[in-house]
């Protein structure tokens, strides 16, 4: 999709399809109060044009609803669609994004290939004009996104091109700062579709070796220094856990590296970022039931996200040096798999310190035994903060739903940083206890510690796990087991791969 901006009049803008915003402005409560659509536009012919529908009472502006109104009158446009924020009160950025998705996909089904999304007009608190026009960008993107990559005949074709129209842009300053805006959201937004492409893919099309191509090619691109390792790496660096996890599957495991070093920055904080990356989870010897398997090939999102965002600091280039580390590899039964009762020796944080002892009593809570060593090669390689993304617990969406991801950390300054990036990434993300109960549970009578703990706070007891591994180093972990992969449609996003948690990790790195 290309994106390109426009600060002319909407009214005189040649285009299938113009998209503008409404809300309701209605304040009153009670009964028999009616909804008051108003367009967040001043142009008098869309105003004219929209009049109509607008005091019919039938359009309420609610959040996502759409109408569609075909040759207005007055306008240069084939079609006039307005989107709805709902209530002007809770009016938002977020919205603005969903909303420029919303255009999209209305687009899309109906062989509509170019469309204008008109931004509001004026810059408000609350809908501040550089933020609005990343968040169109964004939203645009990741609306166009949809997964059926491997039909024949695919249902859904690409919008071709989108105009994002600021006709209240009247200075100079004020449209260079949409056009850098938009830019950064094009970046954005391309960036968690590359994830969600990854996502995407089916265990067998990517393997952890492949897995390790894209991320290779991808930093390539960019401008990353990178490295893909694989099992001899593994035993260098004693990644016991890592290993064990691997070594069941005749797909070999990638250690994927990738280093962002901003010239001149040679001191200040080192940003560890480490994904999980499992190709395939089916559980090992302890096997899942057959019942949604086939989902386990989301389960390397937490990795993905952390390649979708070292795509976005590659190209955005903030002042801080960061890398990441995505530990791929498939969990399947064999025989050369690891078995419950086993016990392996993760990676010690320097050479010759003994690693701490792991009992595996299910060889499912796999996500924390890569991670483990993941987290502890980024501390050893200088990470001073570290964040994990990872498909870690079934646990997470019971406790938070569908609609929110969890976060876990053992520093309040370093979540605070997080808290103040889901702001603007729009993202929701609720933060998890950690603590002492949790750890109790994974004591081993045969090794330190051991990988399950039961039923209860299980989200707790896999993050009081990675704890162990993070010590005291500022750290925060991101459970994406329950937002990794969206079951329903909505108006402004497919189904599939939903790429949550790059935007929120990004602008967690840009703050420092
Ligand atoms: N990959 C799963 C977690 C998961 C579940 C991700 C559902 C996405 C959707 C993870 O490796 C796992 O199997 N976790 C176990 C841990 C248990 C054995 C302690 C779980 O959640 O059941
Ligand atoms: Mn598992
Ligand atoms: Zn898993």
């Amino acid at each position: 999709m290309r994106i390109e901006i426009s600060f002319s009049p909407i009214a005189g803008l040649a285009t299938e399809l113009l998209a503008v915003l409404a809300v309701d402005t209605q304040t009153a409560k009670g009964p028999g109060t009616k909804p008051q659509p108003t367009l967040l536009t001043t142009d008098a012919a869309v105003e004219a044009a929209a009049a109509g529908v607008l005091s019919s009472g039938e359009y309420k502006a609610g959040a996502h609803e759409v109408v569609l109104i075909h040759a207005p009158a007055g306008l240069n446009a084939k079609r006039l669609l307005i989107v709805g924020l709902g209530k002007l009160s809770k009016a938002s950025v977020h919205g603005v994004r969903e909303a420029a998705g919303t255009a999209v996909r209305f687009a899309k089904p109906r062989g509509i290939r170019e469309l204008t999304f008109a931004l509001p007009e004026g810059s408000s608190e609350r809908l501040p004009h550089a933020a609005v026009a990343r968040a169109a960008a964004e939203g645009a993107l990741v609306g166009d996104f949809d997964a059926d990559t491997y039909r024949t005949e695919r249902k859904d074709q690409s919008i071709q091109s989108l105009t994002i129209a600021a006709p209240g842009a009247a200075a100079e300053a004020d449209r260079q700062v949409i056009e850098e805006a938009v830019r950064e959201g094009v970046i954005i937004g391309e960036s968690q579709n590359f994830a969600r492409s990854l996502v995407n893919e089916p265990g067998n099309k990517l393997t952890p070796a492949i897995l390790g191509q894209r991320a290779a090619q991808m930093a390539q691109e960019v401008g990353l220094g990178w490295d893909v390792h694989s099992t001899e790496k593994l035993h260098e660096l004693k990644m016991g856990a890592f290993w064990s996890v691997s070594q069941g599957s005749p797909e070999p495991p990638a250690l994927i590296v990738l280093r962002y070093e901003p010239e001149g920055v040679t001191d200040g904080p080192v940003l560890g970022l480490i994904g999980k990356g499992i190709t395939f989870d089916t559980g090992g010897i302890s096997i899942k039931p057959a019942d949604s398997m086939e989902k386990m090939k989301y389960d390397m999102a937490g990795g993905a996200a952390m390649l979708g965002a070292m795509r976005a600091i590659a190209l955005l280039k903030p002042e801080v040096r960061v890398i990441a580390i995505i530990c791929a590899a498939e969990n399947m039964p064999s025989g050369t798999a690891q078995k419950p009762g086993d016990v392996q020796t993760a990676m010690p944080l320097a050479p010759g310190k003994p690693g701490k002892t792991i009992e595996i009593i299910n060889t499912d809570a796999e996500g924390r035994l890569v991670l483990a060593d993941g987290i502890t090669y980024a501390r050893q390689l200088g990470a001073t903060h570290l964040i994990d993304a990872a498909t870690l617990t079934g646990a997470i969406s019971v406790a938070l739903g569908k609609n929110t991801a969890g976060a876990f950390s053992n520093d309040d300054e370093t979540y605070g940083k997080f808290a103040a990036a889901l702001d603007v990434s729009g993202e929701k993300f609720w933060r998890m206890p950690l603590g002492e109960e949790f750890a109790d549970l994974i004591k081993s009578d045969i090794g330190d510690i051991k990988n399950t703990g039961g039923r209860y706070g299980g989200a707790s007891i896999a993050a009081e796990f990675l704890h162990t591994f993070a010590e005291d180093t500022p750290w925060i972990h991101l459970d994406i087991a329950g937002m990794a992969w969206v079951d329903e449609s909505r108006p402004y996003v497919a189904k599939g791969p939903s790429g949550i948690a790059v935007r929120s990790i990004l602008e967690w790195v840009r703050s420092y």
